[in-house]
């Protein structure tokens, strides 16, 4: 099987080409079912055809992961219950992670809340036996609130001096057009995102798989931090501009790129 590639196909005509139980995590993002405009149909289906076909590739990806797997998705809270309800019948659900995408304060709904999160799911193929690497991943504690917690229970614990826990709520910025990172596509995730994901689920020198690789941010975090990447994108302009910021990524590092 190959790795560090990304397929320009449809990941369920493609999945044949990821062996079985060799995958360390699952990152998934696929059409929210809100009708984006991909430059094809994948968001555009009514919501039973839209869940059906949810279920088909969950069923497609899941015996790819090995028994240390993890399995993260990127929903809205519109499919979320019907899509979480199906993964937790085959997998272990250890959280639903909201992402608050700081969206400023103006204007917006009047007749319900307006939305401003994306929701996360994260889940093991085997309880007991999934990587997770805390310390990876962790929130230094600003000297004040250090110095703050002088008291003698706290003295010498551990989550002081590493940080601490980053919680289910993720207050990251979604990308603005003029964020350097920004790439044309709708629904672009933040590198900060993956970056924690996959520090804290993926071992050094493990592979993570995309199967909609989008603007190709799974394949950017993986490279900045070590990781192998495979996975598919069904549009032929996004997969020419994932491998154009792989280039790109992989000069910023010095990569030797005749290696
Ligand atoms: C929500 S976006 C992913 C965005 C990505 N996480 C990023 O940060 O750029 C979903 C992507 O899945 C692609 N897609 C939709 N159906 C697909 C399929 N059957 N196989 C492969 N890719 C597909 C779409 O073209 C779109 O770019």
């Amino acid at each position: 099987m190959k790795k560090n590639i990304i397929y320009n196909e449809d990941m369920l005509k493609g999945i044949d080409k990821i062996d079985d139980n060799s995958i360390d995590l699952i990152v998934a993002d696929p059409p929210y079912g809100l009708g984006k405009d991909y430059g094809n149909n994948s968001d555009k289906l009514k919501y039973k055809e839209h869940l059906e076909w949810n279920y088909r590739w969950i069923d497609a990806v899941i015996p790819k992961l090995k028994t240390s797997g993890s399995f993260y998705i990127f929903l809205t809270w519109q499919y979320s219950p019907e899509i979480f309800s199906y993964i937790k019948t085959k997998m272990e659900m250890l959280n639903e992670i909201i992402w608050d995408r700081r969206v400023p304060s103006m204007g917006g709904s009047t007749r319900k809340f307006s939305s401003v999160h994306d929701t996360i799911g994260f889940f093991a193929k085997d309880r007991k036996k999934y990587y997770f690497d805390l310390d990876s991943i962790r929130i230094p504690y600003d000297e004040a609130t250090k110095k703050a917690r002088t008291r003698s229970i706290f003295v010498g614990k551990k989550w002081l001096e590493l940080g601490y826990n980053p919680k289910d709520i993720w207050s990251i910025s979604r990308i603005h057009a003029q964020a350097p990172e920004r790439e044309k596509h709708p629904t672009q995730k933040p590198l900060k995102i993956l970056d924690r994901i996959i520090k804290s689920s993926c071992p050094k020198n493990g592979l993570v798989f995309d199967p909609f690789m989008g603007t190709g941010t799974t394949a950017i975090s993986a490279i900045k931090n070590d990781r192998n990447y495979i996975g598919f994108e069904l549009n032929k302009e996004y997969s020419l501009l994932i491998e154009n910021r792989i280039k790109k990524t992989k000069q910023e590092l010095n990569y030797n790129l005749f290696l």
